[in-house]
C-alpha cells in the first residue's frame, strides 16, 4: 500500500503548525509534532515534561536520547502504520539518521520533507504575535489571524495564552539554535533526493496551495 510519510522542516514561527492542520485533515495524516506532546508533558508534570521544560524555556533542545524514543513510539502506533506528518522532528542530524535506520529496519521510507523557509526578521513579527488555545492547540495571531474576539478561542472559547518560550530572548536563541543544529538537515535531505523547499512568507492560504500542489503529485508518484 502506498503511504505518505512527510517531515515539516523550517524555522520556528515558520508556519509549520498553521501548515499541518490542514495537511492533516485534507489528507488525513496524523498530526506528530514532538513540540505539542513535550508541552503536554509539560502541562501533565509528568517525569517527561520536568526534564524538558529547562529547556524549552531557555530556547534550546531537547536531548536526543529523549526525544528520539518518544518519537519512535509515537510513529509505530497504530494510526501512523499508514502514513504520518511530522512537526518538529527531526532536528539534528542524529535524529534524522535514528528516524532513516527505523523506517528502514520496517520496510518504509520518507515520501517528503517540506521545507518552509521564512526571514529571521519575520519570525520575531510572528511568533511575538502568536496567541494558542492550550486546550485544542488552535493558532491564532493578534494581528495576520486574529481571533473574533480578542483573546478568546473561536471554536471553544478558551482564553488563549502565548507560549513559555515565545518571549524575545527566548525567540533569539532557539533561531540561533535553529541556524546551528537544525539547518543542515535541508542539506542532509536534499541530498537523499527528499527535499521540497517553500517560501513561508505569503499568506498561509497561498502557502498551502503549493504545498498541496506537491503533496497531490507525491502522492501520484507512489501509486505508479
Ligand atoms: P516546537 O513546538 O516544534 O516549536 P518550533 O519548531 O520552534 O515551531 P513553532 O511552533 O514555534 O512554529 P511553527 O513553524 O509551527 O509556526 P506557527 O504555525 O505556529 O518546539 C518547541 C520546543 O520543544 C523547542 O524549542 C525544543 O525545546 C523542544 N523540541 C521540540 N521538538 C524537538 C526535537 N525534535 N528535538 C529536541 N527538542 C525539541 O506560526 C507562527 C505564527 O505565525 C502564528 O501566530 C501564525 O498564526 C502565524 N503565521 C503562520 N503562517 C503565517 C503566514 N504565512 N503569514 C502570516 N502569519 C503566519
Amino acid at each position: 500500500m502506498s503511504e505518505l510519510n512527510l517531515i515539516l522542516l523550517g524555522p520556528p514561527g515558520a508556519g509549520k503548525g498553521t501548515q499541518a492542520e490542514q495537511l492533516r485533515t485534507e489528507f488525513e495524516l496524523p498530526h506528530i509534532s514532538t513540540g505539542d506532546m513535550l508541552r503536554q508533558a509539560v502541562a501533565e508534570q509528568t517525569e517527561l515534561g520536568e526534564l524538558a521544560s529547562s529547556y524549552m524555556d531557555a530556547g534550546n533542545l531537547v536531548p536526543d536520547d529523549v526525544i528520539i524514543g518518544l518519537l519512535l513510539q509515537a510513529i509505530g502506533r497504530s494510526d501512523a502504520r499508514d502514513g504520518f506528518l511530522l512537526d518538529g522532528f527531526p532536528r539534528t542530524i542524529p535524529q534524522a539518521e535514528a528516524l532513516g535506520v527505523d523506517l528502514e529496519k520496517v520496510g518504509r521510507k520518507l515520501t517528503g520533507v517540506l521545507l518552509i523557509e521564512a526571514p529571521d526578521e519575520e519570525i520575531v513579527r510572528r511568533i511575538s504575535g502568536r496567541r494558542v488555545n492550550p486546550k485544542s492547540g488552535q493558532i491564532y495571531h493578534v494581528d495576520f489571524d486574529p481571533p473574533k474576539v480578542e483573546g478568546i478561542d473561536d471554536v471553544d472559547g478558551s482564553e488563549l495564552v502565548q507560549r513559555e518560550d515565545d518571549k524575545p530572548e527566548t525567540v533569539r536563541n532557539r533561531l540561533a539554535v535553529y541556524h546551528e543544529q537544525t539547518a543542515p538537515l535541508a542539506d542532509y535531505y536534499e541530498h537523499l533526493g527528499l527535499l521540497h523547499r517553500f517560501d513561508g512568507s505569503p499568506a498561509p492560504a497561498e502557502v498551502y496551495s503549493r504545498i498541496r500542489g506537491t503533496i497531490a503529485t507525491l502522492k501520484l508518484e507512489e501509486t505508479i
